[in-house]
């Protein structure tokens, strides 16, 4: 070492013997370690020439994404999202494909199943690294409890026992008065909510939208609900102290563009590191604003 520093201090060539180290792809320093620095670099055919060490880095593994719901208004803008990013998709709902037209959609695997009957998930779960679930709808109490809360429960179930690594569940948002005129929709959310949180303790997302605007495909027409929606989300993003108002402050929620649901909910289910639990209606724009890795 002190070698090495008096060179550099007192040799006139340290400068070009410091321009024959060079930075190896893995980090480590290479030098061709000759004193005679000027002279260009000779292999003496005497003396054996150690090969450099390569390294088989395999590639990264193929995630396999299952998406719940795939063929809906949400789920298919995940189907895609999930496509551009390079991930394998595959989709389960209980019409399969239904009436998606679009080229992209040639590119899912769609299968046929029903939440509220488990053992139509296996097949469809086998493999899959993540799952993101887009089932939800509306009706009468009891029906809205099971397909918001039962359904999802089933699936977060069954992907645990599967292995399955990531969860990610579209849930809705707190709307105040609405939450008591749809309990048993609420009531559902949040018993998937906190199933989710204990069989995915470290790994499972739950995206708290309220309205979600975007482009809604039914068969060949496309619903342009981003009209009222995109204006809406502008003028509610500057309004954001109206919704702690009690009672009337939820109504001033800002909706949010389906596509910025679908990727926060592809990196949630793929990035190793995002962060678990609830992603409320600003965490949503923030994420959707982030750059991905
Ligand atoms: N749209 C919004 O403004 C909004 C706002 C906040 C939260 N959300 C939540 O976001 C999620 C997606 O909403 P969305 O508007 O995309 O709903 P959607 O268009 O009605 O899609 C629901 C999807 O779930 C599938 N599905 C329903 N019951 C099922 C079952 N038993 N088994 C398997 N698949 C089933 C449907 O396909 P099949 O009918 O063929 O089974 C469909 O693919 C829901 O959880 C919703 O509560 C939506």
């Amino acid at each position: 070492m002190r070698s090495v520093i008096s060179r550099l201090i007192f040799s006139k060539q340290s400068i070009p013997r410091l321009n024959t180290m060079a930075v190896s792809g893995n980090g480590r320093y290479m030098t061709t370690d000759s004193t005679k620095v000027d002279e260009p670099f000779k292999v003496d055919k005497e003396s054996k020439v150690e090969e450099a060490e390569t390294v088989d880095v395999p590639p990264p593994p193929t995630q396999k994404l299952l998406v719940l719901g795939g063929s809906g208004f949400v789920g298919s803008h995940v189907c895609r999202e999930a496509l551009d990013r390079g991930l394998t998709v595959a989709s389960l709902s209980r019409s399969g494909r239904s009436s998606i037209r679009d080229s992209w959609a040639n590119h899912i695997t769609w299968h046929q199943g029903n939440l509220l009957l488990p053992d139509t998930l296996k097949e469809a779960l086998s493999g899959a690294t993540a799952v993101i679930s887009c089932v939800g709808g509306f009706g009468s109490n009891s029906h809205m409890y099971k397909i918001n809360g039962t359904a999802n429960i089933n699936a977060i179930r069954a992907a645990a026992e599967q292995g399955v690594k990531r969860f990610v569940y579209v849930s809705a948002t707190d709307f105040g008065v609405a939450n008591y005129l749809l309990q048993g929709y609420y009531a559902g959310k949040r018993a998937a909510e906190t199933e989710l949180l204990t069989k995915f303790p470290y790994s499972g997302v739950i995206l708290r939208p309220g309205f979600i605007y975007g482009t809604r495909s039914v068969g060949s027409m496309k619903i342009p609900l981003g009209v009222i929606g995109s204006p809406l989300e502008m003028v509610l993003q500057h309004a954001k102290p109206m919704s702690q108002l009690p009672l009337v402050g939820p109504l001033f929620i800002s909706p949010v563009n389906v596509t910025a649901v679908a990727q926060v909910a592809v990196r949630a289910a793929t990035d190793p590191v995002f962060p678990p639990g609830i992603i409320d209606v600003p965490g949503i724009q923030r994420y959707s604003q982030q750059k991905s890795s």
